[in-house]
């Protein structure tokens, strides 16, 4: 045994911080099993499809940044990064967001929308404070969040995003709330989109009872029916919105780069949590950023993208008609990379997963559990379709149809025994 280590725990666990010490495991870790079988078809990951990054024009992108800036490209910045991309997304918000009236000073690069969410959580929580989530709601921001031990509120989620009724009486009951947290576009999990009505009143609410909001949008521009919408931060009146986005979905997360728009009090506020977690953005992959926009056409980018992941949505779709037995229910995205499905009350997604879908048919998705603060839905799935192919996700949903018809049956079974 070594020195430290007894009964499997090392005496230095002692000192960690609670927030690691705590008792609940990594949100991200084992949320699905991993699978080695030549036929497996994962509706797993939240992953562009790796066929359709824009390769060569990234790596020109980084070749014209180093040719442009010299040795200066590799050297230290500032924590706001470049202003010219800066005044670049600005001038994209105000068009495709429509955020009017900001300029430059008003977006903050961030690494990956991850960091944008978590420094967002710093800014705003101490221990116990407490915040609002969706029910089910996006894992990483749960796990970022879990850092700074808030307490919860989760809101329903409807076809039409988010339960406002249950909202404002949450907010009634619980006015100390300053935290609320919404993927407004394509959900992930959820596939929803919450209402033009809703985006409006959400922001009344916020300055009624006088909370923030962070509208984390990474999906946005991935639309594949029907136009957009304004977003929330479109209505914020009073500064209280923070809008969110990242080129993780349309470019590649390997930039680790995402964006936010805020007022310029709060980005000063965040530049300060940014400086002090890791000083700046890395001003190779911000440049290229900036060449790769300005010698390409970012949109006629993102609409090859949206012709081929809408084949995919649209395979995906088919497979729920004609696969899934009836008493299942599905959303249907009109952007974005996930279906949601919830299955009856009796069947466990999770022991379904691990039991009969992985071993049986090969196939995987991630089990509801994992998109709830508390863990509290055991009956439904999160299916991503951009991965695959229409031939995967058609065979894949024939296998899902399979796993779930036998559930049923077996609880069908098991109820004329008791009887
Ligand atoms: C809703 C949402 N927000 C944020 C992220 C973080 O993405 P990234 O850090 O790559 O920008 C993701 C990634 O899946 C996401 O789905």
């Amino acid at each position: 045994m070594s020195k430290d280590k007894r009964w499997g725990v090392s005496m230095t666990d002692d000192l960690f911080a609670n927030r690691v010490r705590s008792e609940v495991p990594s949100r991200l870790n084992g949320m699905f099993p991993q699978m080695d079988f030549p036929d497996a078809i994962k509706f797993t990951a939240g992953s562009p499809a790796e066929d359709l990054f824009p390769r060569k024009e990234m790596a020109q992108a980084f070749a014209d940044a180093v040719a442009t800036e010299g040795n200066y490209t590799f050297q230290y910045h500032t924590v706001t990064g470049p202003q010219s991309l800066r005044e670049k997304l600005a001038k994209r918000a105000t068009e495709k967001m429509q955020i009017e009236n900001i300029d430059a000073d008003n977006v903050m690069l961030t690494a990956g929308g991850q960091q944008g969410i978590d420094l967002v959580a710093k800014m705003l929580l101490n221990r116990g404070d407490s915040m609002v989530v969706e029910a089910p709601t996006y894992v990483g921001a749960l796990s970022s969040f879990d850092m700074y031990e808030p307490k919860y509120y989760a809101v329903q989620l409807q076809s039409d995003g988010m339960d406002l009724d249950q909202l404002e009486t949450t907010l009634k009951a619980h006015p100390e709330i300053k935290f609320l947290y919404t993927v407004s576009d394509f959900h992930n999990p959820g596939g929803v989109t919450l209402s033009v009505e809703k985006r409006q009143r959400l922001v009344e609410l916020a300055n009624r009872y006088n909370f923030i909001i962070l509208e984390d949008s990474p999906y946005r521009d991935l639309r594949y029916v029907g136009k957009s919408l304004p977003t929330i931060k479109h209505f914020d009146t009073e500064g209280r919105v923070i809008f969110l986005s990242s080129f993780s979905k349309i470019l590649m997360p390997t930039l680790r780069t995402g964006w936010l728009v805020a007022s310029k009090r709060i980005v000063k506020q965040l530049l300060k949590l940014k400086e002090a977690a890791d000083l700046e953005v890395p001003n190779l992959t911000a440049s290229a950023i900036n060449q790769y926009l300005e010698k390409n056409d970012l949109d006629a980018h993102i609409d090859q993208l949206n012709k081929e992941y809408a084949k995919r949505q649209w395979a995906m779709a088919k497979g729920i008609r004609n696969y899934l037995p009836k008493e299942v229910k599905a959303t249907c995205p009109d952007g974005g990379f996930f279906t949601w499905v919830t299955v009856p009350d009796y069947i466990d997604t999770t022991e379904l997963l691990y039991d009969h879908a992985t071993p049986e048919e090969h196939i995987a998705y991630v089990p509801s559990k994992n998109f709830y603060a508390y863990k509290e839905c055991t009956n439904g799935m999160r299916l991503n379709f951009t991965g695959l192919t229409p031939v995967q996700i058609d065979e894949g949903m024939e296998r899902l149809g399979r796993v779930l018809k036998e559930a049923i049956a077996r609880n069908q079974s098991s109820i004329s025994v008791e009887n």
